[in-house]
């Protein structure tokens, strides 16, 4: 193991609505069940900036956002073991209002939310897996979820019998190039689903074909003709709906291709509110995404995704989001979040390298 220094650069947000400011603050030691991840890269996520700009999630100031990441481990607790390359994800107790984010140059994490990932996945890579794998495939496969965070319950085509096991069952994935689109298509095309139908800009149509989609519809298109050409191409309403950008416009289409008693997956909150209100009797099984390995509701589909990890992406059956890595390290990162912010990004994951700070 490497020598640990006793600081470390972070970025932080020093308040509500406030400033982003990249500083030093001291490197943890690790809890007894918790690893020392030297970050090489950490993830952009569209929450971190909307934290910023909305003031939600985070009562705790000053704070340290970012939800991915991928480094060495660098010291164990006493009751953790040692596993070089890991991945891990920032988390946040609601209850607490408070984050532990990945923007910074050790992390220090529960042992038992990490992943192994193989030495054939470079770190930029890795840094862009475990929030939108995860928020893909909670809501899918979990088979417990609440009453806020229900799921479809299906099969994960991880376990035994999963793997192609609705096939012939077609699922439409609205916003398909989005970080978690991207995976919910591989998931679907594990899974046996087919056909397999996205929207998105038709610029990354090829690219989305290559991860399982069968067909892409521009999501440009007025919402009437989208709708047609999803329900000729599926052959009518579609029993499964993953809306992956879940903008206002975006879930009524969603709801409105989704078969009766069929199973819609969003992941905003808020709109999903709007949908509810506008749609009070409807009889479809609307979900709400939580894409945390951290939250109590997913320990157990999360640790069942962890163990099969490693060898989904060894094997190529998984594929991480291709990364566009930003110069500056963490000084990169604001920038990068205009750019989210914005809808600047396409088909990309935005990463930094911490330790080029
Ligand atoms: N509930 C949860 O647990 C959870 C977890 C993570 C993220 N989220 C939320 O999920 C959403 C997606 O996150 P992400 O990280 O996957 O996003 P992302 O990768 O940053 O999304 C960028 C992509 O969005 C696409 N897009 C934008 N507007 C679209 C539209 N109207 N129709 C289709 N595609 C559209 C863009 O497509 P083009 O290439 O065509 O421009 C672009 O490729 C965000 O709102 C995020 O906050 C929720």
């Amino acid at each position: 193991m490497s020598a640990i220094p006793t600081e470390q650069k972070a970025l932080f947000l020093e308040s509500k609505f406030g400033q982003f400011a990249v500083r030093t603050t001291e490197v943890p030691k690790p809890a007894a069940d918790a690893v020392l991840v030297k970050i090489e890269a950490t993830a952009l996520n569209p929450l971190d900036w909307k934290v910023q700009a909305y003031g939600v999630v985070v009562e705790v100031y000053p704070t340290i956002l970012g939800f991915d990441g991928a480094g060495t481990v660098v010291a164990v607790g006493e009751n953790s073991e040692t596993e070089l390359f890991r991945i891990v994800q920032g988390w946040y107790e609601a209850a607490k209002g408070s984050v532990h984010g990945t923007f910074l140059q050790y992390f220090n994490n529960p042992a038992r939310f990490v992943a192994t990932v193989p030495n054939s996945i470079s770190f930029d890579d890795a840094a862009a897996i475990p929030s939108g794998l995860a928020t893909a495939a909670f809501p899918l496969y979990n088979s417990t979820g609440d009453a806020l965070f229900s799921c479809a319950k299906l099969l994960p085509p991880w376990v035994e019998g999963g793997r192609g096991k609705y096939a012939g069952t077609p699922m439409l994935v609205l916003a398909g190039a989005t970080s978690i689109g991207q995976f919910v298509i591989q998931l679907a095309r594990l899974s046996g689903f087919s056909p397999i139908i996205t929207t998105d800009s038709v610029h990354n149509a090829s690219f989305l074909k290559s991860l399982g989609a069968t067909h892409v519809i521009d999501r440009k298109l007025p919402a009437e003709q989208l709708t047609a050409e999803a329900t000729k191409l599926g052959g009518g309403l579609f029993p499964y709906v993953y809306d992956a950008v879940s903008l206002p416009d975006t879930l009524e289409v969603a709801l409105a291709l989704t078969a009766p008693k069929g199973d819609l997956v969003t992941v905003v909150s808020t709109n999903l509110k709007e949908l509810r209100v506008a749609h009070p009797n409807t009889d479809r099984r609307i979900h709400l995404a939580h894409g945390l390995f951290a939250s109590p509701i997913n320990h157990e589909i999360g640790a069942s995704l962890l163990a099969a990890l490693p060898g989904l992406f060894a094997s190529g059956d998984l594929k991480p989001n291709r990364p566009e890595v930003l110069p500056g390290g963490l000084n990169g990162i604001v920038g990068g979040l205009e750019r989210l912010k914005k809808d600047q990004v396409s088909g990309v994951k935005l990463v930094v390298r911490p330790q080029e700070s």
